[in-house]
C-alpha cells in the first residue's frame, strides 16, 4: 500500500509578497513532498492565502480597494515565486473561500456542542473615530516605564518593557489619531483550560512525534507557576465587526479571529482540490491511513501544537500526525527573516536578476536539518556550495564523458563497464537507503553531504581512468567506452538521489539520458546498453557579481539629472523605523591597519558612549572632530567588524561610487542641538 500523505506549509498572510522565509518553507516542505512521492507515497500538497484579520481590512481601506479584491489581487502575484522557484503545491485556495466558511462554521459548532465555547464580557479600546476595536497593535502612547512616546500598546521599543495597552499615557489610536474609550463587548472563547483539553494536549503533544525541542518548549507552557498564572488559558475566538473575517452562528456582528479559521484553510484548501476533481475530501480524511503533517516556522508553535489539534480533536476531526517546525533564516547573520520583518534578500529580484533558482534550492537544502535552527544566507558560502560542489563535482561528472559518447559511440552506453566501474556503482546504489532515509527524516543538509561524497567517488574514479587520455591512446575504444558509461550512470543515479531538490534539473537530464522521469527504485537499475542523447550544458556557475548584483537596492523610481538617482520611493513608516540621533564626538582616532576607517566614541545621551567606525579617513583628521555634533543612525543592529564591533553609523554626504568625484561632507547640525534628540 502507498503512504498517504496531506501536506501543508503555512499559509502566508494576503498582505504582501513572499520574501525569502516564506520560499526556504516552500523549499523544504516541496523537497520532502517530491522525496515522498519518488518513494511511491501518494502525497496531496497544499497552501492558500491566509486572507482574514484587521491588518489585512485596513492595508485594503488604505489601497482604497474591498479586502476581497485586496486579496486577490496578492493572490494573483503568487505563482510567480511558486512557479519561479519550482515549488509545486496541488491546490492554491483562499481562507475566504466559501470551503472555509463552511468548515471553520462547522468546527465551531461541534466545538459549542461539545460545550467548549464561554462568551465573556471583555474591556478594550475602542477608536470612537473609526467605530472599531482597535487590536494591541494599533495603540500607540507613551511608555508607562521610561516615558517614550509613540510606543506599541504590547511593548516599549525604547527600554523593552511590556505592558497592555490600557497601561500607556496618552494612548491614541494609530488608525485616526483619536483617544480610544474603554468600552465593553462580549467576546466568545475556547475553553481550552478545560480538563479534556490539557489531557488531550498533554497526551498529542508528549508522546514523541515532535521535534524534542518543540515538545519541551509546549511543556513550559502547561506549566502552572506557583501564583497560579501560567498553564492553558481559554482562546479569546472572537472579534467584533468592522472586522474581515468569517461570522460566528447564532451571534451577529461577531467574526472568528483570523488565527481560528486560518488553520481550517488547509483542510478548505484540500475540499476544493477534491471538489475540482469530483473527489470526497471527509472520505478521504477519514481514513486513517492518511497522514496529516504541517511545516510551519517556529514563531506559530502555540497556534499549531495547542490551538489546532484541540480544535481538530474536539470536533471529531482527525487531528495532525506531525508538525514539522523550522527555523529563520537570516541574511549575512544579520537580522531574522521574520514575517512581519520582510528585509533581505527579494525572490522576485532574484528571478529577475537571472540567478538559477535551483540554486537557491541547492544552497537552502544544503543547510536544512531537521532541528529548530535558525539557518544563515551568506553570499560567499553560497558561491562557493554551488560552484564547488553543485556544479564542480556533480555537473560536471556528465559534462566530462558525455561528449566521447557521442562523438566516439554514438550515444550508446556499454553494458559491461569493467569491474572497478561496477564496483564503484554498487557503491553509489548501496546508498539509496540512506539518502531516502535522510529525506524523510528533514536531513536534508546530511543527504546533500552524503550526495556530494558519492560524487568524489565517482570523480576519483574519473581521475584514475582519464578518459581523456583514454581518447588519445590507440586500442583503448572499450576502455573508454566503458569510462564513460559508468560516468554517465553514477551520474544518472546522483541525479536520481538530487531530484527532490533539484526537479527541473532533473527533467533536463532525463531527457538528455531519454529516460522517463525518475524514481528512487531507479537508482537501482542499470540502463545496461541504452542510447543516450546529445548533452546540452546543464548548469552555469554563478558569478560572485550575480550575487553583489542581489543585494544592490532595487532599481531607482526616479533619475535626478547629473546626480545619483532618487532611490526606491518609501513611506513615512519607513523612515520612521531610522532612529536617527545627535550624537557628540568625545574622541576619534586611526585604525591601525586600515587607510579608510575613523574609530569614533560618541555620546548619543544614552549615559554611556559609542564606538562607531566610520570610513571617513580620507577627508577627516581625528583632531579636527573631536568635540563636533554629528547624526547618528541609533538602531542599526551592531556590526562585527575586523577592528571591532561599530555600533551605529554617522551620516556624511558623498557622490555615487566616492571614486569619480572625491569628497566626503560629515552632517552637522545647527548650534544649539544637544546629544540624544531626535533627527525626524
Ligand atoms: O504567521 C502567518 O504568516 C500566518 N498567516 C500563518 C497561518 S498558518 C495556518 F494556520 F493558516
Ligand atoms: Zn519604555
Amino acid at each position: 500500500m502507498p503512504r498517504k500523505l496531506f501536506v501543508t506549509t503555512a499559509l502566508p498572510y494576503a498582505n504582501a509578497g513572499f520574501h525569502i522565509g516564506h520560499m526556504m518553507e516552500y523549499i523544504q516542505a516541496d523537497t520532502w513532498v517530491r522525496a515522498q512521492r519518488m518513494r511511491g507515497a501518494e502525497v496531496n500538497f497544499v497552501c492558500a492565502d491566509d486572507a482574514h484579520g484587521a491588518p489585512i481590512m485596513i492595508a485594503a481601506e488604505k489601497a482604497g480597494k474591498t479586502p476581497q479584491q485586496f486579496v486577490a489581487d496578492i493572490a494573483a502575484g503568487r505563482p510567480q515565486y511558486l512557479n519561479g522557484f519550482h515549488i509545486a503545491f496541488d491546490n492554491w485556495h483562499s481562507t475566504d473561500g466559501p470551503e472555509n466558511h463552511r468548515l471553520a462554521q462547522d468546527i465551531y459548532l461541534a466545538l459549542r456542542k461539545n460545550e467548549l465555547i464561554d462568551v465573556r464580557a471583555i474591556e478594550q479600546f475602542f477608536d470612537p473615530v473609526k467605530g472599531m476595536f482597535l487590536p494591541d497593535r494599533y495603540i500607540k502612547g507613551e511608555c508607562p516605564k521610561c516615558g517614550a512616546k509613540d510606543q506599541y500598546g504590547d511593548s516599549c521599543e525604547n527600554c523593552g518593557a511590556v505592558y497592555a495597552p490600557t497601561d500607556l499615557k496618552n494612548p491614541y489610536s494609530a488608525l485616526s489619531g483619536a483617544a480610544p474609550v474603554r468600552k465593553t463587548s462580549e467576546h466568545y472563547f475556547f475553553r481550552l483550560s478545560d480538563p479534556r483539553c490539557v489531557s488531550f494536549l498533554e497526551q498529542w503533544t508528549q508522546d514523541g512525534k515532535l521535534q524534542p525541542e518543540v515538545g519541551n518548549k509546549i511543556r513550559e507552557w502547561f506549566t502552572k507557576n506557583e501564583d497560579g498564572t501560567g498553564g492553558l488559558g481559554d482562546w479569546d475566538i472572537s472579534r467584533d465587526a468592522p472586522y474581515f473575517g468569517i461570522e460566528i452562528p447564532d451571534a451577529p456582528g461577531k467574526y472568528f479571529y483570523v488565527w481560528l479559521d486560518a488553520p481550517v484553510g488547509y483542510l478548505a484548501s484540500l475540499k476544493n482540490l477534491f471538489d475540482k476533481r469530483g473527489a470526497d475530501m471527509e472520505a478521504y480524511l477519514a481514513d486513517p491511513a492518511v497522514e496529516q503533517v504541517h511545516f510551519i516556522g517556529k514563531d506559530i508553535v502555540y497556534f499549531h501544537t495547542l490551538f489546532w489539534p484541540a480544535m481538530l480533536h474536539f470536533s471529531g476531526r482527525k487531528v495532525p500526525n506531525n508538525v514539522f517546525v523550522h527555523g529563520f533564516i537570516t541574511v549575512n547573520g544579520g537580522e531574522k527573516m521574520s514575517k512581519s520583518r520582510g528585509t533581505g534578500i527579494s525572490p522576485l529580484r532574484y528571478l529577475e536578476l537571472g540567478l538559477n533558482p535551483e540554486w537557491l534550492r541547492y544552497y537552502i537544502a544544503a543547510k536544512l536539518n531537521a532541528r529548530v535552527e535558525d539557518i544563515d544566507f551568506n553570499p560567499d558560502d553560497f558561491v562557493a556550495r554551488v560552484n564547488s560542489d553543485l556544479i564542480g563535482k556533480y555537473i560536471n561528472i556528465a559534462s566530462r564523458a558525455a561528449g566521447f559518447l557521442s562523438k566516439r559511440f554514438g550515444g550508446k552506453l556499454s553494458a559491461d563497464l569493467g569491474v572497478e566501474g561496477r564496483v564503484l556503482l554498487d557503491t553509489l546504489r548501496a546508498h539509496r537507503a540512506t539518502v531516502e532515509e535522510l529525506y524523510e527524516e528533514r536531513e536534508f543538509g546530511k543527504a546533500v553531504r552524503e550526495i556530494m561524497q558519492l560524487a568524489d567517488r565517482v570523480n576519483e574514479y574519473v581521475d584514475q581512468h582519464k578518459p581523456w587520455e583514454l581518447a588519445k591512446k590507440e586500442g583503448q575504444d572499450a576502455a573508454l567506452h566503458d569510462v564513460c558509461s559508468v560516468c554517465i550512470e553514477a551520474f544518472r543515479v546522483l541525479t536520481i538521489y538530487l531530484k527532490p531538490i533539484l526537479p527541473a534539473l532533473a527533467a533536463q537530464v532525463e531527457t538528455f539520458l531519454k529516460v522517463p522521469p525518475m524514481d528512487f527504485a531507479d537508482a537501482s537499475r542499470a540502463l545496461g546498453h541504452h542510447a543516450i542523447g546529445a548533452y546540452q550544458h546543464l548548469m552555469q556557475r554563478v558569478d560572485a557579481q550575480q550575487m553583489d548584483a542581489l543585494f544592490e537596492p532595487p532599481a531607482p523610481v526616479m533619475v535626478v539629472p547629473g546626480g545619483e538617482p532618487i532611490a526606491a520611493e518609501i513611506g513615512i513608516d519607513d523612515f520612521a523605523k531610522v532612529d536617527l540621533r545627535i550624537a557628540k564626538i568625545v574622541n576619534a582616532e586611526l585604525v591601525e591597519g586600515s587607510d579608510k576607517l575613523l574609530r569614533l566614541t560618541l555620546d548619543a545621551g544614552e549615559g554611556r558612549t559609542r564606538n562607531v567606525f566610520s570610513g571617513i579617513r580620507s577627508a577627516y583628521k581625528p583632531e579636527d572632530l573631536v568635540g563636533k555634533l554629528t547624526v547618528l543612525v541609533a538602531n542599526l543592529a551592531p556590526r562585527k567588524m575586523k577592528f571591532g564591533i561599530s555600533e551605529g553609523m554617522v551620516l556624511a554626504a558623498s557622490h555615487g561610487d566616492g571614486k569619480a568625484q572625491p569628497g566626503l561632507y560629515l552632517l552637522e547640525p545647527h548650534p544649539g542641538a544637544q546629544p540624544g534628540l531626535r533627527v525626524r
